[in-house]
């Protein structure tokens, strides 16, 4: 049986990523701060003995015995992000450093959760990972884009140097239930004013795009990353190439709650990227990977947990 140290585990994603390993028969130690976490995410896995649930921030070292570690600890909406920029990117380096750290000393496999945001406000569409992308390292994005930028240089440093076992995954823009409801993030918040009757807000005149990956598909494309044999370090992309305009986005979303709402427009917000979308032809032919979940069923399944948790059934 492996031991994962999942960092972040009781966020949106690893959450599932802690359901997952679990469910792989793993022992998981999910380990979070509660920064942008809740222990609601992780409340049903308590009763597992394989389950371990930690409140430690990755900013300081950890001691611990594992042999594969999943560092997802980071804030990754906006909102969140810039809430404290100087925490977000000591979150990105000081953890990536002591994650690294812990796998030196206890020879574990390590994987990254990266970000397409290291793209930036990207020149080559779709984004390949040997693209280096376009970051302005002084506006209020760069504590999270610049921070996992470093992280991955860090990470591709310690393999160098220290031949540790890497993985770096980029994530495309992920959703499904467990999402903050109050993130910022283009989906919550859609689905959200939507089941409030609430306008819907939409910034620009909502032709950017992005593709939106559901979690069970990112979920299955992690697993896989840190399965592969010893030789592939990525980084890789992981998203779902689907790209949509975020105007249609909100309709659909109008449509599948039955909802009222009206969209009305607003200013788009500082170094905003207006294209977003994944070329994943690595992970197709390295992972035998593809995303399988349509873009309708991931919506209403997140629609669903919205609901529950406005009617206060879900706390
Ligand atoms: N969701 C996406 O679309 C997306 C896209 C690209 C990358 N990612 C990356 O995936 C990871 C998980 O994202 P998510 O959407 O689940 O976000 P999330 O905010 O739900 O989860 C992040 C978790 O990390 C915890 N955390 C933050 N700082 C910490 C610290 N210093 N020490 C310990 N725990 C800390 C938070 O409390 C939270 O539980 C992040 O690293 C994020 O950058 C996510």
């Amino acid at each position: 049986m492996k031991r994962a140290l999942v960092t972040g585990g009781s966020g949106f994603l690893g959450s599932y990523l802690c359901e997952r390993l679990l469910a792989d028969d793993h022992e998981v130690l999910c380990v979070d701060n509660f920064y942008t976490g809740a222990k609601r995410n992780v409340d049903h896995l308590l009763d597992d003995k394989r389950f371990e649930l930690m409140r430690h921030d990755i900013c300081f070292p950890l001691y611990v015995e594992v042999d594969e570690i999943y560092n997802l600890a980071c804030p990754a909406s906006p909102i969140h992000y810039q809430h404290d920029p100087v925490q977000t990117t000591k979150t990105s380096v000081l953890g990536a450093i002591n994650m690294l750290g812990l796998a030196k000393r206890v020879k574990a496999r390590i994987l990254q959760a990266s970000t397409s945001e290291i793209y930036g406000d990207p020149l080559v569409h779709p984004q390949t990972e040997s693209y280096w992308g376009n970051v302005n390292t002084v506006g209020v994005r760069a504590c999270y884009d610049e921070g996992k930028r470093c992280a991955e240089t860090l990470f591709y440093d310690y393999k160098r140097q220290h031949h540790l076992s890497i993985r770096v995954s980029r994530i495309f823009n992920t959703y499904g239930p467990r999402m903050h409801p109050n993130d910022g993030r283009v989906v919550s918040n859609f689905i959200v004013q939507a089941l409030r009757s609430e306008d819907i807000t939409l910034y620009g005149d909502g032709s950017q795009t992005r593709a939106f990956c559901y979690v069970d598909d990112l979920i299955e494309g992690i697993i896989r990353l840190m399965a592969t044999g010893p030789e592939f370090t990525g980084p890789i992309n992981i998203g779902n190439p689907h790209e949509i305009q975020v105007r249609e986005l909100a309709e659909r979303t109008i449509r599948l709650t039955g909802s009222r709402s009206r969209i009305v427009h607003r200013p788009l917000p500082e170094d905003d990227p207006l294209q977003r979308c994944p070329d994943i032809g690595l992970a197709r032919s390295v992972l035998d990977w593809t995303p399988t979940v349509e873009l309708d069923t991931g919506l209403e399944q997140t629609i669903g947990y919205f609901r529950q948790m406005l009617t206060g059934t879900i706390h």
